[in-house]
Protein backbone atom coordinates (compact mmCIF):
# COMPACT_ATOMS: atom_id res chain seq x y z
CA UNK A 1 0.00 0.00 0.00
CA UNK A 2 1.01 3.27 -1.04
CA UNK A 3 0.29 6.64 1.09
CA UNK A 4 2.81 8.76 -0.80
CA UNK A 5 1.36 12.40 -0.85
CA UNK A 6 -1.68 11.79 1.23
CA UNK A 7 -2.40 14.13 3.97
CA UNK A 8 -3.78 12.12 6.34
CA UNK A 9 -5.64 13.10 9.97
CA UNK A 10 -5.84 10.52 12.91
CA UNK A 11 -7.54 11.19 15.59
CA UNK A 12 -6.91 9.02 19.16
CA UNK A 13 -3.58 9.16 17.70
CA UNK A 14 -1.66 8.57 21.21
CA UNK A 15 -2.79 5.45 21.89
CA UNK A 16 -3.88 2.04 20.68
CA UNK A 17 -5.27 1.42 17.13
CA UNK A 18 -4.81 5.36 16.69
CA UNK A 19 -1.29 4.93 17.19
CA UNK A 20 -0.73 2.01 15.44
CA UNK A 21 -2.24 3.07 12.64
CA UNK A 22 -0.75 6.77 12.26
CA UNK A 23 2.63 4.76 12.46
CA UNK A 24 1.46 2.67 9.63
CA UNK A 25 0.30 4.79 7.23
CA UNK A 26 3.35 7.29 7.91
CA UNK A 27 5.66 4.26 6.95
CA UNK A 28 3.82 4.26 3.82
CA UNK A 29 4.71 7.43 2.95
CA UNK A 30 1.79 9.60 4.53
CA UNK A 31 1.72 12.90 5.86
CA UNK A 32 0.14 12.48 9.41
CA UNK A 33 -1.93 14.87 11.79
CA UNK A 34 -1.65 12.95 14.63
CA UNK A 35 -4.63 14.30 16.84
CA UNK A 36 -5.64 13.15 20.66
CA UNK A 37 -6.95 14.72 23.50
CA UNK A 38 -3.62 14.00 25.27
CA UNK A 39 -1.24 16.05 23.74
CA UNK A 40 1.81 13.91 25.39
CA UNK A 41 0.56 10.88 23.87
CA UNK A 42 0.23 12.55 20.26
CA UNK A 43 3.70 13.63 20.33
CA UNK A 44 5.08 10.44 21.34
CA UNK A 45 3.78 8.63 18.29
CA UNK A 46 4.92 11.90 16.24
CA UNK A 47 8.40 11.48 17.76
CA UNK A 48 8.23 7.78 16.68
CA UNK A 49 7.31 8.45 13.14
CA UNK A 50 9.70 10.90 12.42
CA UNK A 51 12.43 9.14 13.95
CA UNK A 52 11.77 6.50 11.80
CA UNK A 53 11.83 9.25 8.74
CA UNK A 54 8.55 9.78 8.45
CA UNK A 55 6.11 13.21 8.46
CA UNK A 56 3.57 13.54 11.32
CA UNK A 57 2.77 16.91 13.39
CA UNK A 58 1.28 16.64 16.72
CA UNK A 59 -2.04 18.77 18.43
CA UNK A 60 -4.23 18.31 21.47
CA UNK A 61 -8.08 18.31 20.03
CA UNK A 62 -11.14 16.99 22.25
CA UNK A 63 -13.10 15.35 19.53
CA UNK A 64 -16.25 16.60 21.18
CA UNK A 65 -15.27 20.23 20.56
CA UNK A 66 -16.17 21.99 17.22
CA UNK A 67 -13.47 24.36 17.55
CA UNK A 68 -10.76 21.58 18.77
CA UNK A 69 -12.15 19.78 15.44
CA UNK A 70 -11.70 22.68 12.60
CA UNK A 71 -8.28 23.77 13.89
CA UNK A 72 -7.31 20.07 13.65
CA UNK A 73 -8.30 20.37 10.06
CA UNK A 74 -6.75 23.92 9.27
CA UNK A 75 -3.52 22.31 10.71
CA UNK A 76 -3.73 19.74 7.78
CA UNK A 77 -4.39 22.07 5.31
CA UNK A 78 -1.69 24.93 6.72
CA UNK A 79 1.15 22.10 7.04
CA UNK A 80 0.11 19.98 4.19
CA UNK A 81 -1.75 21.75 2.25
CA UNK A 82 -4.99 19.98 2.30
CA UNK A 83 -6.63 16.37 3.22
CA UNK A 84 -6.94 12.71 1.58
CA UNK A 85 -8.20 10.86 4.37
CA UNK A 86 -9.63 11.23 7.81
CA UNK A 87 -9.60 8.27 10.35
CA UNK A 88 -12.02 8.99 12.89
CA UNK A 89 -10.71 6.63 15.56
CA UNK A 90 -10.77 8.49 19.48
CA UNK A 91 -13.00 6.89 21.45
CA UNK A 92 -13.87 5.46 24.82
CA UNK A 93 -16.23 3.15 26.80
CA UNK A 94 -17.87 3.09 29.82
CA UNK A 95 -17.76 1.70 33.32
CA UNK A 96 -19.11 -2.21 32.85
CA UNK A 97 -22.91 -1.54 34.04
CA UNK A 98 -26.45 -2.47 33.29
CA UNK A 99 -27.91 0.21 31.61
CA UNK A 100 -30.38 1.01 34.40
CA UNK A 101 -26.75 1.63 36.23
CA UNK A 102 -25.17 4.00 34.11
CA UNK A 103 -24.31 7.56 35.08
CA UNK A 104 -26.14 10.38 32.61
CA UNK A 105 -22.68 11.93 32.75
CA UNK A 106 -20.95 8.64 31.35
CA UNK A 107 -23.49 8.20 28.79
CA UNK A 108 -23.07 11.57 27.24
CA UNK A 109 -19.01 11.28 27.84
CA UNK A 110 -19.46 8.17 25.67
CA UNK A 111 -22.35 9.56 22.88
CA UNK A 112 -20.33 12.78 23.03
CA UNK A 113 -16.81 11.17 22.26
CA UNK A 114 -17.97 8.23 20.12
CA UNK A 115 -20.25 9.93 18.03
CA UNK A 116 -21.03 12.98 18.15
CA UNK A 117 -17.21 13.15 17.00
CA UNK A 118 -18.12 11.94 13.56
CA UNK A 119 -20.87 14.83 12.95
CA UNK A 120 -17.83 17.29 14.15
CA UNK A 121 -15.72 15.70 12.23
CA UNK A 122 -17.75 15.25 8.89
CA UNK A 123 -18.54 19.25 9.30
CA UNK A 124 -15.36 20.57 8.91
CA UNK A 125 -13.23 17.40 7.08
CA UNK A 126 -15.56 16.77 4.13
CA UNK A 127 -15.55 20.39 2.08
CA UNK A 128 -11.82 19.66 2.36
CA UNK A 129 -12.33 16.42 1.05
CA UNK A 130 -14.31 17.86 -1.83
CA UNK A 131 -11.95 20.67 -2.51
CA UNK A 132 -8.94 17.23 -2.70
CA UNK A 133 -11.42 16.08 -5.58
CA UNK A 134 -12.25 13.30 -3.31
CA UNK A 135 -11.03 10.99 -0.41
CA UNK A 136 -11.72 8.66 2.09
CA UNK A 137 -13.13 8.61 5.60
CA UNK A 138 -12.23 5.43 7.98
CA UNK A 139 -15.07 5.26 11.47
CA UNK A 140 -13.61 2.99 14.29
CA UNK A 141 -16.82 1.03 15.21
CA UNK A 142 -16.58 -2.40 17.62
CA UNK A 143 -17.86 -5.58 17.14
CA UNK A 144 -20.45 -4.69 19.71
CA UNK A 145 -22.47 -2.56 17.08
CA UNK A 146 -23.44 -5.76 15.19
CA UNK A 147 -23.51 -8.30 17.99
CA UNK A 148 -23.74 -5.77 21.01
CA UNK A 149 -23.55 -7.91 24.90
CA UNK A 150 -24.59 -7.08 28.36
CA UNK A 151 -23.16 -4.17 30.25
CA UNK A 152 -22.11 -2.26 27.49
CA UNK A 153 -25.29 -0.82 26.30
CA UNK A 154 -24.81 2.97 25.54
CA UNK A 155 -20.96 1.69 24.13
CA UNK A 156 -22.53 -0.69 22.32
CA UNK A 157 -25.01 2.09 20.74
CA UNK A 158 -22.71 4.48 20.30
CA UNK A 159 -20.74 2.20 17.88
CA UNK A 160 -23.97 1.07 15.88
CA UNK A 161 -24.55 4.89 15.54
CA UNK A 162 -21.83 4.87 13.98
CA UNK A 163 -21.92 2.35 12.05
CA UNK A 164 -25.15 3.78 10.60
CA UNK A 165 -23.75 7.18 10.06
CA UNK A 166 -21.24 5.36 8.22
CA UNK A 167 -23.30 3.87 5.47
CA UNK A 168 -25.37 6.71 5.22
CA UNK A 169 -22.51 8.85 4.98
CA UNK A 170 -21.04 6.67 2.22
CA UNK A 171 -24.66 6.74 0.37
CA UNK A 172 -24.43 11.00 1.01
CA UNK A 173 -20.48 11.36 0.06
CA UNK A 174 -20.42 8.75 -3.07
CA UNK A 175 -21.26 11.90 -5.40
CA UNK A 176 -18.31 13.93 -4.12
CA UNK A 177 -15.74 10.54 -4.95
CA UNK A 178 -15.48 10.13 -0.80
CA UNK A 179 -15.77 7.01 0.15
CA UNK A 180 -16.57 6.21 3.73
CA UNK A 181 -16.20 2.78 5.28
CA UNK A 182 -15.75 1.32 9.04
CA UNK A 183 -13.74 -1.11 10.57
CA UNK A 184 -15.43 -3.15 13.75
CA UNK A 185 -12.62 -4.49 16.32
CA UNK A 186 -12.70 -6.84 18.97
CA UNK A 187 -11.46 -6.29 22.55
CA UNK A 188 -7.91 -5.21 22.58
CA UNK A 189 -5.70 -4.61 25.42
CA UNK A 190 -5.02 -1.00 24.88
CA UNK A 191 -5.83 1.95 27.21
CA UNK A 192 -9.45 1.14 26.22
CA UNK A 193 -10.03 -1.10 29.07
CA UNK A 194 -9.44 1.42 31.67
CA UNK A 195 -12.38 3.22 30.59
CA UNK A 196 -14.28 0.52 31.49
CA UNK A 197 -13.36 0.48 34.92
CA UNK A 198 -10.78 -2.55 33.84
CA UNK A 199 -7.04 -1.49 35.14
CA UNK A 200 -5.30 -5.00 33.28
CA UNK A 201 -7.32 -7.74 32.18
CA UNK A 202 -7.11 -10.95 34.70
CA UNK A 203 -5.62 -14.10 33.12
CA UNK A 204 -9.00 -16.02 34.20
CA UNK A 205 -10.79 -13.35 32.31
CA UNK A 206 -8.62 -12.90 28.79
CA UNK A 207 -8.56 -16.89 29.04
CA UNK A 208 -12.45 -17.18 29.12
CA UNK A 209 -12.55 -14.04 26.38
CA UNK A 210 -10.25 -15.62 24.18
CA UNK A 211 -12.23 -19.08 24.42
CA UNK A 212 -15.17 -16.99 22.60
CA UNK A 213 -12.92 -16.18 19.31
CA UNK A 214 -12.59 -18.64 16.67
CA UNK A 215 -8.83 -17.89 15.84
CA UNK A 216 -7.97 -18.12 19.75
CA UNK A 217 -6.87 -14.48 20.59
CA UNK A 218 -7.86 -10.82 21.14
CA UNK A 219 -7.05 -8.42 18.67
CA UNK A 220 -4.01 -6.54 18.32
CA UNK A 221 -3.55 -2.86 17.38
CA UNK A 222 -1.52 -3.70 14.20
CA UNK A 223 -4.83 -6.17 13.29
CA UNK A 224 -7.00 -2.60 13.30
CA UNK A 225 -4.24 -0.43 11.60
CA UNK A 226 -3.66 -2.86 8.61
CA UNK A 227 -7.44 -3.22 7.92
CA UNK A 228 -7.73 0.39 8.03
CA UNK A 229 -5.01 1.03 6.06
CA UNK A 230 -6.54 -1.48 3.24
CA UNK A 231 -9.60 0.83 3.32
CA UNK A 232 -8.12 3.40 2.81
CA UNK A 233 -5.92 2.76 0.32
CA UNK A 234 -5.81 2.37 -3.93
CA UNK A 235 -6.65 -0.79 -3.31
CA UNK A 236 -10.14 -0.32 -2.14
CA UNK A 237 -10.90 2.49 -4.70
CA UNK A 238 -14.57 0.04 -5.24
CA UNK A 239 -15.69 -0.38 -1.63
CA UNK A 240 -17.87 2.35 0.51
CA UNK A 241 -20.30 1.32 3.36
CA UNK A 242 -18.21 -1.83 4.33
CA UNK A 243 -18.38 -2.55 8.25
CA UNK A 244 -15.41 -4.63 8.68
CA UNK A 245 -14.75 -7.49 11.39
CA UNK A 246 -11.75 -7.24 12.62
CA UNK A 247 -12.62 -9.82 15.56
CA UNK A 248 -11.02 -13.51 15.14
CA UNK A 249 -14.55 -14.94 13.74
CA UNK A 250 -15.87 -13.39 16.81
CA UNK A 251 -18.89 -11.71 14.76
CA UNK A 252 -20.07 -14.92 12.92
N1 LIG B 1 -9.61 -1.76 22.62
C1 LIG B 1 -10.80 -2.33 22.40
O1 LIG B 1 -11.15 -3.32 23.04
C2 LIG B 1 -11.69 -1.77 21.32
C3 LIG B 1 -12.56 -2.64 20.65
C4 LIG B 1 -13.40 -2.13 19.64
C5 LIG B 1 -13.35 -0.79 19.33
N2 LIG B 1 -12.48 0.03 20.00
C6 LIG B 1 -12.47 1.45 19.62
O2 LIG B 1 -11.20 1.74 19.09
C7 LIG B 1 -10.94 3.13 19.22
C8 LIG B 1 -9.54 3.31 19.76
O3 LIG B 1 -9.47 2.77 21.05
P1 LIG B 1 -8.16 2.04 21.61
O4 LIG B 1 -8.53 0.64 21.89
O5 LIG B 1 -7.00 2.33 20.79
O6 LIG B 1 -8.07 2.78 23.05
P2 LIG B 1 -6.97 3.74 23.66
O7 LIG B 1 -7.54 4.22 24.95
O8 LIG B 1 -5.65 3.05 23.70
O9 LIG B 1 -6.88 4.95 22.61
C9 LIG B 1 -7.93 5.88 22.48
C10 LIG B 1 -7.32 7.26 22.34
O10 LIG B 1 -8.41 8.18 22.20
C11 LIG B 1 -8.11 9.32 22.95
N3 LIG B 1 -9.31 10.05 23.33
C12 LIG B 1 -10.24 9.74 24.27
N4 LIG B 1 -11.17 10.69 24.34
C13 LIG B 1 -10.84 11.64 23.44
C14 LIG B 1 -11.40 12.89 23.05
N5 LIG B 1 -12.51 13.38 23.64
N6 LIG B 1 -10.80 13.59 22.07
C15 LIG B 1 -9.67 13.13 21.48
N7 LIG B 1 -9.06 11.98 21.81
C16 LIG B 1 -9.66 11.24 22.78
C17 LIG B 1 -7.36 8.82 24.18
O11 LIG B 1 -6.57 9.84 24.79
C18 LIG B 1 -6.53 7.70 23.58
O12 LIG B 1 -5.24 8.14 23.19
C19 LIG B 1 -12.05 3.68 20.11
O13 LIG B 1 -13.00 4.32 19.29
C20 LIG B 1 -12.63 2.44 20.76
O14 LIG B 1 -13.97 2.61 21.12
C21 LIG B 1 -11.65 -0.43 20.97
Amino acid sequence: MNFENKRVIVTGAGSGFGAATAKLLAANGAKVIASDINLAGAEDTVGIIQQAGGTAKPIRTDVREASDMEAMVNLAISEFGGLDIVINNAGLGHKAVPMHELSEADYDLVFNTNTKSIFWSVKYSVPELIKSGGGVIVNVASIGAKRPRPLGVAYNGSKGAVATMTRALASELARHKIRVNAVCPLASETGFFKTTGVDKLSDKLRDHMIKEVPLRRLTDPSDVANSIAFLASEQATFLTGILLDVDGGKGI
